[in-house]
């Protein structure tokens, strides 16, 4: 027995310090289980012996446990007697007290008391709703429908901000598409930084010109996000991963594409190949028809 009492203390002390089941140390988690099945197993075996040592009291001092049993009968007489008291039973003996002095074809009525469960009940709820009363209408501790409706709307909005900033911010060469509004952010930074090299209007300069349809690593957004993202350092095409953020990039880039075949004043010579634009990338309808004209000359080509 003093074994058992000395080794409870220590593994209840295990299983606060590791407590948090489905940690992800999978390690914790076995422990805990086999923790809890020792401890069972200690019950258990407790219970036995708590078995063994009664029978054994029965057999070597009778008197204590016909003493015990008493008593046992005892409580039992006292949990029954609040029992009948809470359910506002009376037993039958005492029913002439409670009989109403009327009767109607033989049928009698018994003035039983309201059983105090009834009261508990009864009170209860009023009690009840002068508290609710007070706290969602009186006070305002408590948010009302409206109230709460507006909360969750102002934290869903929250979240919903914060799943677009992180969601732009994961955009790359592979994942970005060409949104129109996104443009007008593209511009300002496109203002701040690129002018310089590629002129007010993407007319171009130092850089190439970004109005026509000649490009020198990709017309599409796909690749121009590549290219400032990258730069190309040997020819003077600044890497832009450091300074501008994905979304930033985005936003450029979107707002070159939106320059597509504007004709800025003093453009730049073509550089580069010429690009018909993909037919999934927004900007111009007539590069698909440019395309499948190209498509049907190739077949007449191939008929003659
Ligand atoms: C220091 C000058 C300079 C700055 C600043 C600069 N560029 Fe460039 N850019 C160049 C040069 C030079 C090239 C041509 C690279 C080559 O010849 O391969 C280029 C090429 C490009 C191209 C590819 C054009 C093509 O034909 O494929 C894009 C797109 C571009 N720049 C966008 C930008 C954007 C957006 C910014 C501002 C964030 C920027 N550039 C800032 C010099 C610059």
């Amino acid at each position: 027995m003093s074994l058992l009492l000395d080794t409870a203390p220590a593994t209840a002390e295990v299983v606060q310090s590791t407590i948090g089941f489905g940690t992800d140390n999978l390690y914790t988690d076995i422990l805990i289980v086999v923790l809890i099945v020792v401890m069972l197993a200690l019950l258990a075996s407790a219970l036995m012996v708590n078995r063994a040592m009664k029978s054994i009291i029965k057999i070597t001092m009778p008197e204590l446990a016909k003493e015990e049993k008493l008593k046992k009968a005892a409580n039992k007489g006292w949990m029954k007697r609040s029992w009948n008291k809470i359910m506002g039973i009376r037993p039958i003996s005492e029913e002439k007290d409670i009989v109403i002095d009327h009767e109607y074809d033989g049928i009698r009525e018994l003035d039983n008391p309201i059983p105090i469960w009834f009261n508990f009940l009864f009170y209860g709820t009023i009690f009840f709703g002068l508290v609710y009363l007070f706290v969602y209408q009186v006070s305002g501790i408590g948010m009302n429908q409206d109230q709460e409706y507006e909360h969750e709307m102002v934290v869903a909005e929250k979240e919903r901000q914060a799943y677009l900033t992180a969601s732009a911010s994961n955009v790359d060469e592979s994942s970005v598409e060409f949104q129109p509004e996104m443009a007008a952010d593209g511009k300002a930074i496109f203002t701040a930084n690129c002018v310089a090299c590629h002129g007010g209007s993407g007319e171009g300069g130092i850089g190439p010109n970004l109005t026509d349809k000649f490009w020198l690593h990709g017309g599409e957004i796909k690749d121009i996000f590549k290219t400032i993202k990258y730069g190309v350092p040997d020819k003077g095409m600044v890497p832009w991963e450091q300074t501008l953020s994905p979304a930033q990039i985005a936003q450029v880039a979107s707002y070159i594409i939106t320059l597509r075949d504007t004709h800025p004043a003093n453009p730049k010579a073509p550089q580069g190949e010429e690009v018909t634009y993909g037919a999934g990338q927004a900007a111009s309808g007539e590069k698909a028809a440019d395309e499948s004209k190209a498509d049907q000359a190739e077949t007449e080509k191939k008929a003659e």
